[in-house]
């Protein structure tokens, strides 16, 4: 089994550029479902995410060409409208081919998602708004159903959460439906607008991405498009306080600083000096001599992320007091909280709330990533422990963190990988 070996207490220096994003990346791969043309994509992250939808791709006899960080897909062969099971039990994000292959085909079977176990998260949103659009859905054990006669016909639909993923599979729906559509609260992400971006340069009318009301005004069909993905704001925010809570000054390149502002916001508050040359792209953080705390409540964006709120809360572990975080995306996102606890952190947990009280030190411990970001967390954490940290389950830091190792070293950590 592989695990990372940390040694902490190492400053760190120097640059490191951010991928482009997960999050943009997934719905984007699948958006080109929606022509028989190609698509060529820019700045595609190696990840095992990208690797598995990609992999759905071909299973419905797409065409996926990997080169570097581009990606060139074809979707003249598509025939299948079936995702086999044992890739939506890895990766909930294969949701998402359900309003393109409905869209173009007519029709979609799925069986229900897997993914992170974080929390119970329903797809009720994704299956009610593709309704309101005119398929009819059927759920059964072998999972969800979904057909439509004709074209899809666009509707008003209202979320009653704003919901990324449903905003994503439904704006994909509606761009080939039949008439206008309006998605109300929907989710404002800039892996929305940056769909969106993909999705107009197809040939979609898609406006008001980004705000809480998108509008789309469906067409016929849609043409192949050349996309760059936006630079993965999680990954950069990561770095930062990576930078943050060993003391160091870093900069992270291709980093769009608008996009972190919240994450920004609260690593000034705690002390740390932020620097953003939007020109450049770039940010660089210099670390504070003294970590101050600060209260956290997840949002929808432009809230704090959630997929920041585990990386934030091992840097509070070392703050100068009390903390108090507020998870309000997702149940069961306090996963990290034991393993930290192994490296001496002092967390209560009290439902959807968790209360950090800083210690002086963190020790090196013997821990495992138990989702995506609690291993992003887990090693920032280390890099400012005493002594070796181990880190195991590799396999989901592997999902959302392009060459980690090797962007760590760079930036001066003693950090390996090793067989164990
Ligand atoms: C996406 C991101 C994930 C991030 C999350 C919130 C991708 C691939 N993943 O996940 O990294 O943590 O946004 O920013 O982009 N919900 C429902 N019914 C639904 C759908 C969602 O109740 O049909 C609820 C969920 O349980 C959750 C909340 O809505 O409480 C937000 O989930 P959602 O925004 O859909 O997250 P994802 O798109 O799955």
């Amino acid at each position: 089994m592989e695990k990372i070996v940390v040694s902490g207490q190492q400053k760190l220096s120097g640059e490191v550029a951010i991928s482009g994003a997960k999050n943009a990346v997934l719905p984007i791969i699948v958006a080109t479902l929606l022509t028989e043309d190609q698509c060529t994509l820019y700045d595609v992250p190696h990840l095992a995410d990208v690797q598995t939808i990609s992999e759905v791709l071909q299973s419905l006899g797409a065409g996926v060409n990997y080169h570097g960080h581009t990606m060139v897909t074809d979707g003249a062969g598509v025939s299948k409208t079936e995702a086999p099971y044992e890739y939506v039990q890895k990766m909930r994000a294969s949701v998402l081919i359900m309003g393109p292959l409905l869209a173009r085909f007519g029709k979609v079977n799925l069986s229900m998602p897997g993914g992170c176990a974080i929390g119970t998260r329903p797809i009720d949103l994704h299956l009610k708004g593709l309704e309101l659009l005119g398929a009819t859905i059927h759920i059964d054990e072998d999972g969800v159903h979904a057909e439509s006669d004709g074209r899809l016909k666009g509707n008003d639909i209202f979320l009653r959460v704003p919901s990324v993923g449903a905003t994503e599979n439904l704006m994909m729906a509606a761009s080939l439906a039949e008439g206008r559509t309006r998605i109300e609260n929907a989710a404002e992400e800039p892996e929305i607008v940056d769909l969106a971006n993909m999705l107009n340069a197809m040939g979609a009318d898609i406006r008001g991405a980004g705000t809480s009301m998108i509008r789309i005004n469906g067409v016929p069909c849609l043409h192949g498009a050349a996309h760059t993905i936006i630079p993965d704001r999680i990954e950069a925010g990561s770095y930062l306080l990576a930078g943050a809570i060993t003391k160091s000054r870093i900069k992270v390149t291709n980093c769009i600083a608008e996009h972190l502002r919240p994450v920004l916001d609260k690593i000034i508050e705690s002390g740390a000096e932020v620097i953003v040359n939007e020109e450049a792209m770039t940010v660089e953080v210099i670390g504070g001599e003294h970590i101050l705390p600060v209260d956290i409540k997840t949002m929808p964006y432009p809230g704090f992320p959630t997929d920041m709120q585990s990386q934030f809360m091992a840097y509070m572990c070392m703050a100068e007091g009390a903390s108090h975080f507020t998870e309000t995306i997702f149940e069961n996102r306090f996963m990290h909280v034991d393993e930290l606890r192994k490296m001496g952190a002092n967390i209560q947990i009290d439902g959807k709330n968790a209360f950090v009280n800083g210690v002086p030190a963190l020790y090196g411990a013997d821990v495992k990533a138990t989702d995506l970001r609690a291993g992003a967390a887990l090693l920032i954490a280390a890099l400012a422990a005493q002594g070796e940290t181990t880190i195991g389950q590799l396999h989901h830091l592997d999902r959302g963190y392009e060459d980690l190792i090797g962007k760590f070293r760079q930036l001066g950590a003693k950090i390996q990988r090793v067989e164990m």
